[in-house]
Protein backbone atom coordinates (compact mmCIF):
# COMPACT_ATOMS: atom_id res chain seq x y z
CA UNK A 1 0.00 0.00 0.00
CA UNK A 2 1.06 3.21 -0.94
CA UNK A 3 1.76 6.15 1.86
CA UNK A 4 -1.69 7.36 3.45
CA UNK A 5 -2.97 10.34 1.98
CA UNK A 6 -5.42 10.85 4.91
CA UNK A 7 -6.81 9.20 8.00
CA UNK A 8 -10.11 8.73 10.03
CA UNK A 9 -9.23 7.90 13.64
CA UNK A 10 -12.46 6.89 15.22
CA UNK A 11 -11.04 5.13 18.40
CA UNK A 12 -12.46 7.97 20.54
CA UNK A 13 -16.51 7.00 20.04
CA UNK A 14 -16.29 5.91 23.72
CA UNK A 15 -19.32 3.71 24.52
CA UNK A 16 -21.49 5.82 22.26
CA UNK A 17 -20.59 3.75 18.79
CA UNK A 18 -18.72 0.05 19.08
CA UNK A 19 -16.47 -1.06 15.95
CA UNK A 20 -19.56 -3.68 15.55
CA UNK A 21 -22.29 -0.93 15.08
CA UNK A 22 -19.77 0.81 12.27
CA UNK A 23 -18.72 -2.11 10.70
CA UNK A 24 -22.94 -3.35 11.14
CA UNK A 25 -23.24 0.40 8.60
CA UNK A 26 -21.15 -1.22 5.97
CA UNK A 27 -23.73 -2.35 3.78
CA UNK A 28 -25.76 1.25 3.69
CA UNK A 29 -22.70 3.52 3.56
CA UNK A 30 -21.67 1.41 0.58
CA UNK A 31 -25.21 1.52 -1.05
CA UNK A 32 -25.36 5.19 -0.62
CA UNK A 33 -22.04 5.83 -2.68
CA UNK A 34 -22.77 3.11 -5.26
CA UNK A 35 -26.09 5.27 -5.68
CA UNK A 36 -24.23 8.41 -6.08
CA UNK A 37 -21.94 6.68 -8.94
CA UNK A 38 -24.81 5.40 -10.49
CA UNK A 39 -26.82 8.71 -10.15
CA UNK A 40 -29.62 6.89 -8.61
CA UNK A 41 -30.40 8.92 -5.51
CA UNK A 42 -31.87 12.49 -4.65
CA UNK A 43 -30.89 15.10 -6.63
CA UNK A 44 -28.86 13.27 -9.00
CA UNK A 45 -28.45 16.03 -11.47
CA UNK A 46 -26.00 17.11 -9.35
CA UNK A 47 -23.02 15.09 -8.68
CA UNK A 48 -20.51 16.41 -11.63
CA UNK A 49 -18.41 17.54 -8.82
CA UNK A 50 -17.61 13.95 -8.12
CA UNK A 51 -16.11 13.98 -11.47
CA UNK A 52 -14.20 17.32 -11.10
CA UNK A 53 -10.74 16.20 -10.17
CA UNK A 54 -10.91 14.69 -13.52
CA UNK A 55 -13.08 16.72 -15.81
CA UNK A 56 -11.17 19.86 -14.77
CA UNK A 57 -7.83 18.89 -15.76
CA UNK A 58 -8.38 20.53 -19.44
CA UNK A 59 -9.14 23.90 -18.38
CA UNK A 60 -6.18 24.01 -15.62
CA UNK A 61 -4.12 25.65 -18.66
CA UNK A 62 -6.51 28.29 -19.41
CA UNK A 63 -7.27 29.38 -15.39
CA UNK A 64 -3.59 29.33 -14.66
CA UNK A 65 -2.74 31.89 -17.35
CA UNK A 66 -5.54 34.59 -16.11
CA UNK A 67 -4.32 33.91 -13.10
CA UNK A 68 -0.81 34.51 -13.95
CA UNK A 69 -2.14 37.85 -15.60
CA UNK A 70 -3.51 39.19 -12.48
CA UNK A 71 -1.05 38.22 -10.25
CA UNK A 72 1.22 40.41 -12.46
CA UNK A 73 -1.08 43.27 -12.71
CA UNK A 74 -2.89 43.89 -9.78
CA UNK A 75 -1.92 44.08 -6.31
CA UNK A 76 -5.53 43.65 -4.97
CA UNK A 77 -7.65 41.16 -5.81
CA UNK A 78 -11.13 40.74 -5.37
CA UNK A 79 -13.42 37.89 -4.83
CA UNK A 80 -17.35 38.80 -4.72
CA UNK A 81 -19.49 35.75 -3.63
CA UNK A 82 -21.61 34.14 -0.97
CA UNK A 83 -21.62 30.79 0.46
CA UNK A 84 -20.16 27.95 -1.64
CA UNK A 85 -19.23 30.62 -4.41
CA UNK A 86 -16.29 31.99 -2.10
CA UNK A 87 -15.77 29.77 1.43
CA UNK A 88 -13.72 26.85 -0.76
CA UNK A 89 -11.05 29.32 -2.03
CA UNK A 90 -10.63 31.21 1.31
CA UNK A 91 -10.93 28.09 2.93
CA UNK A 92 -7.97 27.00 0.66
CA UNK A 93 -5.95 30.04 0.42
CA UNK A 94 -6.02 30.80 4.56
CA UNK A 95 -4.76 27.22 4.75
CA UNK A 96 -1.88 27.65 2.56
CA UNK A 97 -0.63 31.08 2.44
CA UNK A 98 1.57 32.85 5.11
CA UNK A 99 -0.54 34.97 7.89
CA UNK A 100 2.31 37.47 8.37
CA UNK A 101 4.75 36.66 5.54
CA UNK A 102 3.12 37.23 2.41
CA UNK A 103 5.83 36.47 -1.00
CA UNK A 104 7.31 39.59 -2.06
CA UNK A 105 4.73 41.64 -4.48
CA UNK A 106 2.15 39.01 -4.13
CA UNK A 107 -1.40 39.96 -4.97
CA UNK A 108 -3.79 40.51 -2.09
CA UNK A 109 -7.05 38.64 -2.17
CA UNK A 110 -9.82 40.57 -0.59
CA UNK A 111 -13.30 39.03 -0.30
CA UNK A 112 -16.62 41.10 -0.73
CA UNK A 113 -20.36 40.22 -1.42
CA UNK A 114 -20.57 37.74 1.41
CA UNK A 115 -22.57 40.06 4.00
CA UNK A 116 -24.96 43.35 3.64
CA UNK A 117 -22.41 45.54 6.12
CA UNK A 118 -22.78 49.03 5.98
CA UNK A 119 -19.34 50.18 7.68
CA UNK A 120 -17.74 47.19 5.94
CA UNK A 121 -18.45 48.09 2.55
CA UNK A 122 -17.64 52.00 3.80
CA UNK A 123 -13.96 50.83 4.79
CA UNK A 124 -13.33 48.82 1.75
CA UNK A 125 -14.68 51.03 -1.20
CA UNK A 126 -12.26 53.60 0.51
CA UNK A 127 -9.77 51.49 0.63
CA UNK A 128 -9.79 49.91 -2.66
CA UNK A 129 -10.50 53.60 -4.30
CA UNK A 130 -6.42 54.04 -3.42
CA UNK A 131 -5.05 50.55 -4.80
CA UNK A 132 -5.36 49.19 -8.39
CA UNK A 133 -7.36 46.28 -8.14
CA UNK A 134 -9.67 43.33 -10.07
CA UNK A 135 -12.65 41.70 -9.87
CA UNK A 136 -13.54 37.98 -10.07
CA UNK A 137 -17.49 38.41 -9.56
CA UNK A 138 -18.38 34.74 -8.59
CA UNK A 139 -22.56 33.58 -8.59
CA UNK A 140 -23.47 30.67 -10.21
CA UNK A 141 -27.55 31.82 -10.19
CA UNK A 142 -26.54 35.08 -11.11
CA UNK A 143 -28.89 36.73 -9.22
CA UNK A 144 -28.25 36.36 -5.28
CA UNK A 145 -28.53 39.72 -3.71
CA UNK A 146 -25.26 40.18 -1.44
CA UNK A 147 -22.70 39.59 -4.64
CA UNK A 148 -24.85 41.62 -6.45
CA UNK A 149 -25.12 44.62 -4.52
CA UNK A 150 -21.74 44.25 -3.90
CA UNK A 151 -20.77 43.89 -7.76
CA UNK A 152 -22.52 47.31 -8.66
CA UNK A 153 -21.27 48.97 -5.83
CA UNK A 154 -16.99 47.73 -6.96
CA UNK A 155 -18.34 48.23 -10.87
CA UNK A 156 -18.72 51.85 -9.96
CA UNK A 157 -15.57 52.43 -8.40
CA UNK A 158 -13.71 50.58 -11.42
CA UNK A 159 -15.84 52.70 -13.65
CA UNK A 160 -14.60 56.10 -11.62
CA UNK A 161 -11.12 54.88 -11.13
CA UNK A 162 -10.24 53.63 -15.09
CA UNK A 163 -13.05 54.82 -17.01
CA UNK A 164 -16.14 52.83 -18.02
CA UNK A 165 -14.17 50.44 -20.46
CA UNK A 166 -10.76 49.83 -18.88
CA UNK A 167 -12.60 49.68 -15.41
CA UNK A 168 -14.86 46.10 -17.35
CA UNK A 169 -11.49 44.99 -18.28
CA UNK A 170 -10.70 44.12 -14.69
CA UNK A 171 -14.15 42.52 -14.34
CA UNK A 172 -13.97 38.45 -14.47
CA UNK A 173 -17.38 36.91 -14.28
CA UNK A 174 -18.07 33.01 -12.61
CA UNK A 175 -21.32 32.14 -13.43
CA UNK A 176 -24.07 29.84 -15.25
CA UNK A 177 -22.91 29.19 -19.18
CA UNK A 178 -26.09 30.59 -20.12
CA UNK A 179 -28.54 32.32 -17.32
CA UNK A 180 -28.88 34.51 -15.07
CA UNK A 181 -28.58 38.37 -14.52
CA UNK A 182 -24.84 37.97 -14.46
CA UNK A 183 -24.44 36.22 -17.57
CA UNK A 184 -26.59 38.47 -19.66
CA UNK A 185 -24.32 41.39 -17.90
CA UNK A 186 -21.30 39.59 -18.40
CA UNK A 187 -22.57 38.97 -22.43
CA UNK A 188 -23.25 42.72 -22.73
CA UNK A 189 -19.75 44.18 -21.53
CA UNK A 190 -18.11 41.28 -23.12
CA UNK A 191 -16.36 40.13 -19.72
CA UNK A 192 -13.35 37.35 -19.37
CA UNK A 193 -16.29 34.59 -17.98
CA UNK A 194 -15.74 31.08 -16.24
CA UNK A 195 -18.30 28.52 -16.24
CA UNK A 196 -20.21 27.08 -13.09
CA UNK A 197 -20.98 23.87 -14.61
CA UNK A 198 -25.27 23.00 -14.31
CA UNK A 199 -24.75 19.84 -12.31
CA UNK A 200 -22.27 21.29 -9.87
CA UNK A 201 -23.87 22.98 -7.02
CA UNK A 202 -22.08 25.96 -4.99
CA UNK A 203 -21.12 23.84 -1.55
CA UNK A 204 -19.49 21.26 -4.33
CA UNK A 205 -18.15 23.85 -6.30
CA UNK A 206 -14.47 24.23 -4.91
CA UNK A 207 -13.20 22.28 -7.80
CA UNK A 208 -14.27 23.91 -10.82
CA UNK A 209 -13.22 27.58 -11.95
CA UNK A 210 -15.27 28.88 -9.05
CA UNK A 211 -12.98 27.63 -6.22
CA UNK A 212 -9.63 27.49 -8.66
CA UNK A 213 -9.09 30.53 -9.97
CA UNK A 214 -8.90 32.53 -6.98
CA UNK A 215 -6.74 29.30 -5.44
CA UNK A 216 -4.59 30.11 -8.47
CA UNK A 217 -4.33 33.77 -8.05
CA UNK A 218 -3.33 33.43 -4.58
CA UNK A 219 0.15 31.52 -5.92
CA UNK A 220 -1.06 27.92 -4.85
CA UNK A 221 -0.62 25.00 -6.92
CA UNK A 222 -4.24 23.62 -8.36
CA UNK A 223 -2.69 21.06 -10.24
CA UNK A 224 -1.96 19.72 -6.97
CA UNK A 225 -4.75 20.30 -5.12
CA UNK A 226 -6.72 18.31 -8.08
CA UNK A 227 -4.21 15.52 -7.77
CA UNK A 228 -4.60 14.73 -4.18
CA UNK A 229 -8.47 14.89 -4.73
CA UNK A 230 -8.13 12.79 -8.14
CA UNK A 231 -5.76 10.22 -5.67
CA UNK A 232 -8.27 10.33 -2.76
CA UNK A 233 -11.43 9.66 -4.69
CA UNK A 234 -9.66 6.87 -6.94
CA UNK A 235 -8.82 5.10 -3.57
CA UNK A 236 -12.15 5.91 -2.31
CA UNK A 237 -13.05 3.94 -5.42
CA UNK A 238 -11.17 1.27 -5.13
CA UNK A 239 -11.43 0.97 -1.14
CA UNK A 240 -14.38 -1.91 0.58
CA UNK A 241 -15.93 0.07 3.56
CA UNK A 242 -13.70 -2.34 6.36
CA UNK A 243 -10.56 0.15 4.94
CA UNK A 244 -12.03 3.30 3.86
CA UNK A 245 -12.41 6.28 6.03
CA UNK A 246 -14.87 8.99 4.51
CA UNK A 247 -17.43 5.41 4.37
CA UNK A 248 -16.34 4.94 8.18
CA UNK A 249 -16.70 8.74 8.74
CA UNK A 250 -20.39 9.32 7.15
CA UNK A 251 -21.54 5.65 9.30
CA UNK A 252 -20.18 6.86 12.42
CA UNK A 253 -21.47 10.31 11.80
CA UNK A 254 -25.03 8.82 10.77
CA UNK A 255 -25.17 6.40 14.15
CA UNK A 256 -23.57 9.38 16.54
CA UNK A 257 -26.67 11.12 15.35
CA UNK A 258 -29.40 8.40 15.94
CA UNK A 259 -27.86 7.99 19.40
CA UNK A 260 -28.78 11.88 19.98
CA UNK A 261 -25.80 13.68 19.23
CA UNK A 262 -27.25 15.94 17.15
CA UNK A 263 -24.39 18.52 17.06
CA UNK A 264 -20.59 17.96 15.19
CA UNK A 265 -18.26 20.16 16.61
CA UNK A 266 -15.55 20.69 13.71
CA UNK A 267 -12.16 21.73 16.02
CA UNK A 268 -9.16 22.71 14.06
CA UNK A 269 -5.54 23.24 16.38
CA UNK A 270 -4.36 26.16 13.86
CA UNK A 271 -5.76 29.72 13.02
CA UNK A 272 -4.88 28.90 8.88
CA UNK A 273 -7.65 26.32 9.68
CA UNK A 274 -10.59 28.68 10.80
CA UNK A 275 -11.86 29.14 7.34
CA UNK A 276 -11.72 25.23 6.93
CA UNK A 277 -14.13 25.08 9.93
CA UNK A 278 -16.04 27.77 8.27
CA UNK A 279 -16.63 25.56 4.86
CA UNK A 280 -17.30 22.27 6.35
CA UNK A 281 -20.19 24.37 8.45
CA UNK A 282 -21.70 25.43 4.95
CA UNK A 283 -21.37 22.11 3.29
CA UNK A 284 -22.57 19.91 6.16
CA UNK A 285 -25.49 22.60 7.14
CA UNK A 286 -26.81 23.13 3.90
CA UNK A 287 -26.85 19.54 2.33
CA UNK A 288 -28.01 17.90 5.65
CA UNK A 289 -30.45 20.71 7.97
CA UNK A 290 -33.60 20.16 5.92
CA UNK A 291 -36.89 18.33 6.47
CA UNK A 292 -36.97 19.05 10.36
CA UNK A 293 -33.09 16.79 10.76
CA UNK A 294 -29.81 16.68 10.37
CA UNK A 295 -26.82 17.22 12.72
CA UNK A 296 -25.67 20.47 13.08
CA UNK A 297 -22.34 21.92 12.08
CA UNK A 298 -20.44 24.24 14.83
CA UNK A 299 -16.70 25.27 14.37
CA UNK A 300 -13.85 25.78 16.95
CA UNK A 301 -10.52 26.54 16.78
CA UNK A 302 -8.54 25.49 19.61
CA UNK A 303 -7.15 26.01 21.79
CA UNK A 304 -8.32 29.37 22.09
CA UNK A 305 -11.51 28.04 21.89
CA UNK A 306 -11.33 26.07 24.85
CA UNK A 307 -11.26 28.88 27.04
CA UNK A 308 -14.47 29.68 25.83
CA UNK A 309 -17.08 27.71 24.69
CA UNK A 310 -14.75 24.53 25.53
CA UNK A 311 -16.35 24.45 29.04
CA UNK A 312 -19.60 23.86 27.15
CA UNK A 313 -18.10 20.98 25.39
CA UNK A 314 -16.84 19.13 28.29
CA UNK A 315 -20.19 19.75 30.66
CA UNK A 316 -22.71 21.08 28.86
CA UNK A 317 -25.84 19.33 26.99
CA UNK A 318 -24.32 16.46 26.18
CA UNK A 319 -25.87 16.58 22.65
CA UNK A 320 -21.93 17.23 20.96
CA UNK A 321 -19.50 14.67 19.36
CA UNK A 322 -16.25 16.38 18.00
CA UNK A 323 -14.67 16.26 14.49
CA UNK A 324 -10.82 17.25 14.89
CA UNK A 325 -8.86 18.38 11.92
CA UNK A 326 -5.34 17.52 12.72
CA UNK A 327 -2.62 18.02 10.79
CA UNK A 328 0.53 15.35 12.01
CA UNK A 329 3.88 17.16 10.34
CA UNK A 330 2.81 21.26 10.63
CA UNK A 331 5.78 22.69 10.00
CA UNK A 332 6.73 25.78 12.17
CA UNK A 333 9.96 25.36 13.50
CA UNK A 334 9.60 26.70 17.10
CA UNK A 335 10.64 25.59 19.94
CA UNK A 336 10.07 27.09 23.38
CA UNK A 337 12.82 28.46 24.88
CA UNK A 338 14.49 27.81 28.33
CA UNK A 339 14.73 30.31 30.82
CA UNK A 340 17.16 30.57 33.73
CA UNK A 341 14.94 32.14 36.74
CA UNK A 342 12.01 29.95 35.75
CA UNK A 343 9.03 32.42 36.71
CA UNK A 344 6.56 30.79 35.06
CA UNK A 345 7.54 27.47 35.64
CA UNK A 346 7.44 26.57 32.39
CA UNK A 347 11.11 25.06 32.10
CA UNK A 348 9.78 21.77 32.09
CA UNK A 349 8.86 22.92 28.20
CA UNK A 350 12.08 24.00 27.46
CA UNK A 351 13.41 22.86 24.04
CA UNK A 352 9.91 21.10 23.09
CA UNK A 353 8.84 21.88 19.76
CA UNK A 354 5.70 24.23 19.68
CA UNK A 355 4.09 21.72 17.08
CA UNK A 356 4.76 19.01 19.94
CA UNK A 357 3.14 21.12 23.03
CA UNK A 358 -0.43 21.42 20.31
CA UNK A 359 -0.17 17.75 19.75
CA UNK A 360 -0.44 17.08 22.87
CA UNK A 361 -3.10 20.00 23.84
CA UNK A 362 -4.89 17.51 21.09
CA UNK A 363 -4.35 14.20 22.72
CA UNK A 364 -5.87 15.85 26.16
CA UNK A 365 -8.80 17.26 24.62
CA UNK A 366 -9.95 14.78 22.84
CA UNK A 367 -9.19 12.51 25.91
CA UNK A 368 -11.12 15.07 28.46
CA UNK A 369 -14.20 15.55 25.94
CA UNK A 370 -14.63 11.84 25.20
CA UNK A 371 -14.53 10.92 28.70
CA UNK A 372 -16.90 13.83 29.67
CA UNK A 373 -19.36 12.40 26.98
CA UNK A 374 -18.25 14.05 23.86
CA UNK A 375 -17.30 11.14 21.36
CA UNK A 376 -14.91 12.36 18.90
CA UNK A 377 -13.50 11.61 15.74
CA UNK A 378 -10.03 12.88 14.24
CA UNK A 379 -8.82 13.59 10.41
CA UNK A 380 -5.32 13.41 10.08
CA UNK A 381 -3.41 14.39 7.32
CA UNK A 382 0.25 14.13 6.57
CA UNK A 383 1.15 17.72 5.83
CA UNK A 384 -0.62 20.77 5.09
CA UNK A 385 0.27 21.31 1.60
CA UNK A 386 -2.45 21.45 -1.51
CA UNK A 387 -2.02 17.84 -2.55
CA UNK A 388 -3.45 16.52 0.84
CA UNK A 389 -5.85 19.98 1.08
CA UNK A 390 -7.34 18.71 -1.79
CA UNK A 391 -7.96 15.48 -0.89
CA UNK A 392 -9.29 16.21 2.50
CA UNK A 393 -11.73 18.68 0.48
CA UNK A 394 -12.66 15.79 -1.77
CA UNK A 395 -13.16 13.02 0.79
CA UNK A 396 -15.30 15.42 3.13
CA UNK A 397 -17.56 15.91 -0.02
CA UNK A 398 -18.56 12.27 -0.63
CA UNK A 399 -18.90 11.89 2.86
CA UNK A 400 -21.15 14.93 3.35
CA UNK A 401 -23.03 13.21 0.15
CA UNK A 402 -23.39 9.60 1.34
CA UNK A 403 -24.45 11.15 5.32
CA UNK A 404 -27.67 13.09 3.46
CA UNK A 405 -28.20 9.99 1.57
CA UNK A 406 -28.04 7.71 4.90
CA UNK A 407 -30.31 9.93 6.60
CA UNK A 408 -32.76 10.62 4.04
CA UNK A 409 -32.54 13.67 1.99
CA UNK A 410 -31.55 15.40 -0.92
CA UNK A 411 -28.02 16.45 -0.24
CA UNK A 412 -27.84 18.85 -3.22
CA UNK A 413 -30.77 21.39 -2.84
CA UNK A 414 -31.32 24.38 0.06
CA UNK A 415 -35.08 24.90 -0.21
CA UNK A 416 -34.39 26.75 3.35
CA UNK A 417 -32.20 29.39 1.87
CA UNK A 418 -35.24 31.35 0.12
CA UNK A 419 -37.09 31.73 3.11
CA UNK A 420 -35.23 34.82 4.69
CA UNK A 421 -34.78 36.27 1.02
CA UNK A 422 -38.28 36.57 -0.14
CA UNK A 423 -38.77 38.34 3.29
CA UNK A 424 -36.06 40.72 2.74
CA UNK A 425 -37.47 41.42 -0.98
CA UNK A 426 -40.78 41.74 0.62
CA UNK A 427 -39.58 44.43 3.37
CA UNK A 428 -36.94 46.10 0.46
CA UNK A 429 -40.49 47.04 -1.88
CA UNK A 430 -39.03 44.38 -4.85
CA UNK A 431 -41.79 44.20 -7.55
CA UNK A 432 -43.68 40.85 -7.02
CA UNK A 433 -43.69 40.62 -3.71
CA UNK A 434 -46.16 43.35 -2.91
CA UNK A 435 -48.63 41.08 -1.46
CA UNK A 436 -46.34 39.51 1.58
CA UNK A 437 -44.83 43.46 2.31
CA UNK A 438 -48.07 44.59 4.50
CA UNK A 439 -48.00 41.70 6.65
CA UNK A 440 -44.50 41.80 7.40
CA UNK A 441 -43.98 45.43 7.56
CA UNK A 442 -46.74 45.39 10.73
CA UNK A 443 -44.88 42.28 12.08
CA UNK A 444 -41.30 44.33 11.51
CA UNK A 445 -43.07 47.67 13.18
CA UNK A 446 -43.59 45.03 16.41
CA UNK A 447 -39.76 45.73 17.24
CA UNK A 448 -41.83 49.25 18.62
CA UNK A 449 -42.61 46.86 21.44
CA UNK A 450 -38.78 46.55 22.41
CA UNK A 451 -37.80 46.78 26.34
CA UNK A 452 -35.02 49.70 26.63
CA UNK A 453 -33.27 51.52 29.20
O1 LIG B 1 -24.13 25.79 -1.89
C1 LIG B 1 -24.88 26.58 -2.41
O2 LIG B 1 -25.55 26.27 -3.41
C2 LIG B 1 -25.04 27.99 -1.88
O3 LIG B 1 -24.33 28.18 -0.71
C3 LIG B 1 -24.58 28.99 -2.92
O4 LIG B 1 -23.22 28.78 -3.19
C4 LIG B 1 -24.77 30.42 -2.43
O5 LIG B 1 -26.11 30.62 -2.05
C5 LIG B 1 -24.42 31.40 -3.53
O6 LIG B 1 -25.18 31.17 -4.68
P1 LIG B 1 -24.79 31.78 -6.07
O7 LIG B 1 -23.48 31.24 -6.48
O8 LIG B 1 -25.89 31.38 -6.98
O9 LIG B 1 -24.73 33.29 -5.90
Amino acid sequence: MSEPILSLDPSYLDGVVSPAQLLACAANATDAYRRLQTKNCPGSDFLGWMDLPETMHPVIPDIQSTANEIRLRDPVHVVIGIGGSYLGARCVIEALRPTFAPQPHATEIIYAGHHLSAPYAAELLAWLEKRDFSVNVISKSGTTTEPAVWFRMIKGLLAKKYGEASGMRRIIATTDAQKGTLRELANTFELKTYPVPDDVGGRYSVFTAVGLLPIAVAGIDIEQLLAGARDLRTRCLRTAFESNPVLQYAAARHLLYRAGKQVEVFANFHPHLHSLTEWLKQLFGESEGKEGRGIFPAGCDYTTDLHSVGQYVQEGLRVLFETFLVVDNSGGDVTVPSDPQDADGLNFLAGKPLEEVNRMAFEGTRIAHAEGGVPNLSWHLPALDAYHLGALLYAFEVACAVSGLLNGVNPFDQPGVEAYKKNMFALLGKPGFERRSAALRQRVSAAGRRVAF
